[in-house]
């Protein structure tokens, strides 16, 4: 009964908001699960789960504590604590308060932000391959999609997407990068500043900034330049399930964004985070924990000559020689999930940095498909049933599966 009628209103307002579009807009986690759910119905226990650049070390010790002693408070709303913790960014950043937005999680601003600059006359430009999400807000909102290929060193092609479309409304520019986790200079992104299409936007996603050594651009916001910076405590803090994450731009940029609403924070949510942002080892210490996983991880693969991007985050890619949904499907029939494929790249698959002893169990079962003949890898595959993926307790519509598989 509660399946029947949450499917019902899924689609009622799938259909209400996008006419046109055939799928809603889809999230790094909502892929990650539809590819799990393509290959298995339900995640064995003790699984290792690299397939969507979670943090598995979750939030710092000292936002548990603050959020444990707030539970009680979880009857009310409390605008108190999201103006804290704007107020706390701000000054950390020296950023003006108006300036920044919050949102439980960066994906709402990111999807606003799509649908308020891109139209079926204005396009959205982006690198291919590039995080997804951008492309299906284009797509609710009928705008054209161009793709500009990645640099020889994987950095976004700046030249080329500032010229990519004159009638451009979003050039998106993820720094650091998903999938491969590389970055794009300052040089570039000034570039395709100062040399985009009359009336566009930038729109830097710094989801994994915090990872790497790639230039913030938030000062760029604070000199009043036509962007729009995503921050999210989903990656370096833990925080995805909690929700928590920013927009900031000039606030008439911020405006157009808000016309699409604004929920109340989840109270826990931003306690914590602005717990994080108070403990000032932290981005620090975990960026190390990250980079020394993810450089013994590079040196295992290198020595065993595996073809790898070198990346600054917490998921890379690496080249199968062979179907890399093959590969997926072999490395889940060993408890191991590793992320998707993109199709630009499609022997190649993305893999997300876990503890040490997760990257362990990785490394002995990468071996294992990997020796086996590709023909062996595609006898190994477990065929699951091919249900519809169910995503948020609802089911997706059918054209979602096309997109998917
Ligand atoms: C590049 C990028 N942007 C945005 C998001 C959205 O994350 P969230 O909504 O959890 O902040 C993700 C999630 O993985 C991502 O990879």
């Amino acid at each position: 009964m509660h399946n029947h009628l949450s499917r019902r209103s899924f689609f009622g307002m799938a259909a209400a908001t996008a006419a046109a579009a055939a799928v809603p807009i889809l999230t790094e986690p909502q892929l990650a699960l539809a590819q799990r759910r393509r290959i298995m119905r339900d995640i064995p226990p003790g699984a290792v789960r690299i397939d969507a650049n979670e943090n598995p070390l979750g939030p710092c010790s000292g936002a548990c504590a603050v959020m444990a002693s707030l539970l009680p408070e979880g009857g009310r709303y409390d605008d108190d604590l999201t103006f804290k913790l704007i107020n706390t960014f701000a000054s950390i950043e020296g950023l003006k308060p108006e300036y920044i937005l919050a949102y439980a999680g960066s994906s709402e601003p990111l999807h606003y932000t799509v649908l308020a600059f891109t139209s079926k006359d204005r396009s959205l430009v982006v690198a291919d391959p590039s995080y997804e999400a951008p492309m299906y807000a284009a797509k609710m909102s009928g705008a054209k999609i161009v793709k500009v290929p990645l640099t020889s060193d994987y950095a976004h092609d700046a030249r080329a997407m500032a010229a990519a479309d004159p009638n451009a409304g979003v050039l998106y520019i993820c720094n650091p990068n998903n999938p491969t986790g590389t970055i794009t200079s300052r040089e570039q992104i000034e570039y395709a500043l100062a040399n985009k299409p009359k009336g566009s936007i930038l729109l830097v996603d710094e989801a994994y900034i915090h990872f790497s050594d790639a230039t913030p651009s938030l000062d760029l916001v604070k000199a009043d330049k036509d962007l729009i910076v995503l921050r999210t405590f989903s990656k370096i803090y833990g925080m995805a399930g909690l929700r928590c994450g920013f927009a900031i731009g000039r606030p008439d940029l911020l405006a157009k964004i808000q016309t699409y609403g604004m929920n109340m924070m989840p109270i826990l949510a931003v306690a914590a985070a602005t717990n994080s942002l108070e403990t000032p080892d932290l981005v620090p210490q975990r960026r190390k924990i990250n980079t020394d996983i993810r450089t013994d991880t590079f040196s295992w693969l290198a020595a065993n000559h595996y073809k790898f991007i070198p990346s600054q985050t917490n998921c890379f890619m690496v080249d199968t020689g062979r179907p890399g949904k093959e590969v997926i499907a072999a490395m889940a029939a060993k408890n191991v999930f590793i992320g998707r494929v993109w199709p630009v790249w499609p022997t190649y698959v993305r893999i997300t940095v876990g503890t040490r002893s997760e990257m362990d169990k990785f490394q002995t079962a990468w071996k294992e498909v990997m020796s086996a003949p590709a023909s062996a890898t595609h006898h190994s595959i477990h065929h699951a049933p091919t249900t519809l993926a169910r995503l948020g307790g609802r089911d997706l519509p059918r054209g979602a599966e096309k997109i998917l598989s």
